[in-house]
């Protein structure tokens, strides 16, 4: 698509762009801190791209003198994309589990600061719309984390999907069931039918959305994603061209697969 990506960070191997995206995430993270309390929500990702940079966040971030620590601490405040709906919260395989294990519990986030929708609610819908009011309220997302879906989706935002759906219940495709059924035993049926989303309008509200893109898996995506001639709803990923501050980072394997 032309002009997109607004920027482009590459590198030979997922370990290098991983710690490039850490090091310029963690000094995202201290200029917030000397704003503290103007600085908008960080929107958070799950998944297996996800991991990596996670740890390798945690160790620079464990770095940090105590008090700046402390400070980021006291100051955090998330906001996930989505969750599955029907999960218990300490289920391994629920965001939030996923969450509390790969940040929240190394860095040692205060309870509440780390948002998610709430799968376990019994009225999807309702939970969805009040973790729409709830970002709402708190400003909508500053920095926005996301990955890429093997068919195009971001967050739960499930092809045909345009970039007016809002934080939603949202029924999960066959493909990506199989996409994530590694968790659940290799099961796509085992995988939840339904999930809480935020929707493109709230995705694309962000101020800074970083794309991360790793992996032969991504390559036949990436190359669709890269070579649309507009946004489409079939590719859900590709309206990510109407925000004007979107970088893509991808590895070689998912950008020049050979
Ligand atoms: C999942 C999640 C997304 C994630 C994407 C890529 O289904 N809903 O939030 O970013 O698909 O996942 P992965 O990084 O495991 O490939």
């Amino acid at each position: 698509m032309q002009g997109f990506p607004h920027r482009l960070e590459q590198r030979p191997t997922q370990a290098a762009l991983i710690d490039a995206l850490a090091a310029h995430l963690e000094q995202q993270l201290r200029e917030r801190l000397s704003q503290a309390g103007s600085v908008k929500p960080l929107g958070l990702a799950t998944g297996r791209t996800m991991e990596p940079l996670y740890a390798a966040l945690v160790r620079r971030l464990s770095a940090w003198n105590p008090e700046d620590l402390a400070g980021l601490r006291a100051g955090w405040c998330s906001f996930n994309l989505d969750e599955y709906l029907g999960l218990p919260a300490a289920d391994p395989r629920s965001y939030r589990r996923f969450m509390r294990t790969h940040l929240g519990d190394p860095l040692q986030l205060p309870d509440g600061s780390m948002r998610l929708p709430d799968g376990t609610a019994a009225d999807g819908e309702a939970a969805a719309e009040s973790y729409r009011a709830a970002l709402q309220s708190a400003g909508g997302i500053g920095v926005q984390l996301l990955g890429l879906g093997s068919n195009g989706h971001v967050g739960f935002n499930e092809p045909p999907c345009g970039p007016q759906s809002s934080c939603r219940l949202v029924t999960l495709s066959p493909a990506t069931r199989q996409q994530n059924a590694g968790l659940f035993g290799g099961d796509p049926v085992a995988v939840p039918a339904q999930a809480i989303t935020l929707g493109l309008r709230e995705i694309l509200m962000a101020e800074d959305i970083h794309l991360v893109v790793t992996g032969a898996s991504k390559a036949g995506i990436l190359r669709a994603l890269l070579e649309a001639e507009k946004p489409d709803e079939r590719l859900p990923a590709s309206w990510l061209a109407n925000h004007r501050q979107v970088c893509l980072w991808a590895d070689a394997e998912a950008l020049h697969p050979s």
